[in-house]
């Protein structure tokens, strides 16, 4: 019983230095990786900037996700989350399970290759959030692991959406510390 408590006493430790916290300085002064220049269409994409990112409480709960919409179809995004055969997510969806990840879904034909999705990996802190990497096939989570490798593995229905059972590999931590990573957003009041 003691060893449990230690264990699960580390996974709080360890995931709260990788999965909230924001005060490392990025090599490069902060600035967003720019990858995979020409492999998107321009005329296609939806503008992004770090004001689009809001705390989890902001966004619709879905299940165990949250979803809004940048363009103002949030009944087109809930009504594809809640899809029981699946569907694909209208332009502007936005789509998030802890504070620091999130996919966006652009015009039709902005990247035939993620199903027109973007993925991002952000800081996030008490000040709001800092786009640490953004694109499309090559974003990374903090544990080294490809964003789309691992949502492309999604059956075709559901549109790259993970959850627990529509085919992708399982996330490396528990149920729990997702909970309680997202009650911890710290962008929240
Ligand atoms: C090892 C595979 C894997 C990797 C790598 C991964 N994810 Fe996920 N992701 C999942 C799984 C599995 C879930 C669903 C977990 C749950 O609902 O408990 C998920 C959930 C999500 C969700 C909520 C919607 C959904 O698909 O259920 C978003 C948004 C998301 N991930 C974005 C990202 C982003 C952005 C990255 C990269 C920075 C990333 N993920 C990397 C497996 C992965």
């Amino acid at each position: 019983m003691k060893t449990l408590m230690v264990s699960i006493c580390l996974w709080l430790l360890i995931c709260s230095g990788c999965m909230v916290s924001s005060t490392e300085a990025d090599a490069d002064g902060g600035m967003p990786t720019a990858v995979e220049v020409g492999v998107t269409d321009p005329t296609k994409a939806i503008p992004v900037t770090e004001d689009t990112f809001v705390c989890l409480k902001k966004m619709r709960p879905v299940r165990g996700f949250f979803v809004s919409n940048i363009l103002g179809d949030l009944d087109g995004t809930v009504a594809s989350a809640m899809s029981p055969e699946g569907a694909t997510y209208p332009p502007g969806s936005v789509v998030q399970l802890i504070p620091a990840e999130v996919m966006i879904k652009h015009h039709k034909g902005w990247n035939t290759i993620t199903n027109d999705w973007e993925f991002f990996e952000l800081d996030v802190s008490e000040e709001g959030s800092k786009i640490k990497v953004r694109g499309t096939t090559q974003v990374n989570n903090k544990f080294g692991g490809n964003c789309f490798e691992c949502h492309q593995k999604a059956e075709p229905q559901w549109d790259l959406i993970c959850e627990e059972d529509h085919g992708c590999d399982s996330l490396p931590i528990p149920g729990f510390v997702i909970r309680w990573t997202q009650k911890g957003d710290p962008r929240c009041d």
